[in-house]
């Protein structure tokens, strides 16, 4: 598979030169997987899938139709705040599910792990809501801590250290709609 975009995709992409990292079919593959792997670990219970926007989208919609069991889904959207623009250490959430979160095993989706301080944040607030189980599963992992998140149990794929776009990530709300994962520099 060659790394170079088609015509057709340089022409969705506004004419950039993004270079494909993981192609649709490897992606396709790797969410098929993730949801077998997801439906043996959740044998009984209450699933409720929560995806973080607005990054895990496509990712958000491809696995929970590759996981075979009944679920419930819900979205996060998170607001940082303070000085800084992102990753400021201070998350609140300005959608918070409407479903009740006692009791249930939540499966985070999020859409990349760079620092790791949303994902953190995030956790430490839906664990005051007393669920069953809480885990994540994040498309990319850039593995940029020193000592992973226990939640993160699945990753779809570790992340080169480069800015990456497509399949639900964006720059400045740009590539979110291209269907490959590529490097935007
Ligand atoms: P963290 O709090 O530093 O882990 O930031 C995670 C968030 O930053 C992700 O949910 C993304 O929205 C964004 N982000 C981090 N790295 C990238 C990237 O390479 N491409 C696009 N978005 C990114
Ligand atoms: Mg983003």
């Amino acid at each position: 598979m060659s790394s170079v975009l088609s015509p057709e995709m340089r022409r969705r992409a506004g004419g950039r030169d993004i270079r494909i990292v993981f192609d649709e079919a490897t992606i396709a593959a790797r969410v098929h997987a993730l949801g077998q792997e997801i439906t043996a670990a959740f044998p009984d219970g209450e699933l409720l899938v929560l995806g973080l926007l607005k990054g895990s989208f496509i990712f958000l919609s491809d696995l929970v139709r590759q996981i075979d069991r009944p679920l419930h889904l819900d979205f996060l959207v998170a607001s940082s705040y303070g000085s800084e623009q992102v990753s400021s250490g201070n998350v609140r959430l300005v959608y918070d599910p409407e479903t009740p979160l006692e009791e249930k095993h939540l499966l985070i989706v999020e859409d990349i792990i760079d620092s790791g301080r949303t994902m953190k944040k995030m956790l430490a607030l839906l664990a005051t809501r007393r669920p069953a189980s809480l885990a994540v599963c994040a498309l990319l992992n850039k593995n940029l801590l020193p000592v992973p998140i226990p939640e993160v149990r699945w990753v779809g794929f570790p992340a080169p250290p480069a800015f990456l776009v497509g399949y639900g990530l964006d720059h400045a709300e740009d590539y979110r709609h291209l269907p490959f994962i590529g490097d935007l520099n």
